[in-house]
């Protein structure tokens, strides 16, 4: 874990493992390809909190980790996620409410329903992957259509074109597919991996 946190801490949780252990095995066992670790939260929440009142948007945010850890170490922001599975978002929420966490809000709903003006920084874990064939699923309630990932690559692409100068984005393994060109990578991590971008 990247170092103490008084709110971790307080709710004795001092690992990647105690942290899961706010989820059912369900959850837990989708950890290692679907949800942002915490050191990596940590990375992008770092970047894409300038200051301390910014809106972060989490588009598509599965069992929340990267809302929750960020909202931990970051907590004078206020974190929203917007996840397009019922069961997905209800275990965020019942994690959130464990943690005692007031800044942090996740939306059933898909993407696509919210207005991305409301929000300053996005973070975006390479939501639209699994329509891709041969990428591992998390489950079978949805559809899934190489259309589909085109449409939301697109989708967002020109939301984030709308976007003022100075918005900052963050992405984990992503294709770089719904990166509008005046957004410039402004550091990297993990390999290059997690991106930080800022629209210029
Ligand atoms: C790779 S997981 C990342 C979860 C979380 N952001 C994290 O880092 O731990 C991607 C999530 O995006 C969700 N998702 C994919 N497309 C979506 C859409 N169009 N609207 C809302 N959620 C979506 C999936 O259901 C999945 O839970």
């Amino acid at each position: 874990m990247p170092g103490i946190n008084e709110v971790l801490v307080s709710r004795n949780i001092y690992s990647e493992t105690d942290f899961n252990g706010l989820y059912p095995l369900s959850v837990r066992e989708l950890d290692r390809y679907h949800w942002t670790s915490l050191s990596l939260a940590k990375k992008a929440a770092g970047f894409l909190v300038p200051d301390g009142r910014v809106k972060v948007l989490d588009i598509g945010s599965g069992a929340g980790k990267f809302c929750l850890a960020a909202a931990c170490y970051y907590p004078d922001a206020l974190y929203y996620g917007v996840e397009q599975r019922r069961w997905l978002r209800d275990h965020a929420e019942a994690a959130r409410i464990r943690l005692g966490l007031e800044n942090v809000r996740f939306i059933h709903g898909n993407f696509t329903q919210l207005d991305l003006r409301n929000f300053d920084s996005f973070y975006f874990y390479n939501s639209f992957y699994e329509n891709l064939s041969g990428i591992n699923k998390i489950d079978d309630s949805i559809e899934y259509s190489v259309e589909l990932y085109n449409y939301y690559s697109r989708y967002l692409f020109r939301q984030l074109r709308q976007k003022p100068r100075g918005t900052r984005l963050c992405t984990l393994c992503s294709s770089e597919d719904e990166v509008p060109p005046d957004y410039h990578v402004v550091g990297t991590d993990m390999d290059d991996l997690l991106k930080f971008w800022i629209k210029v």
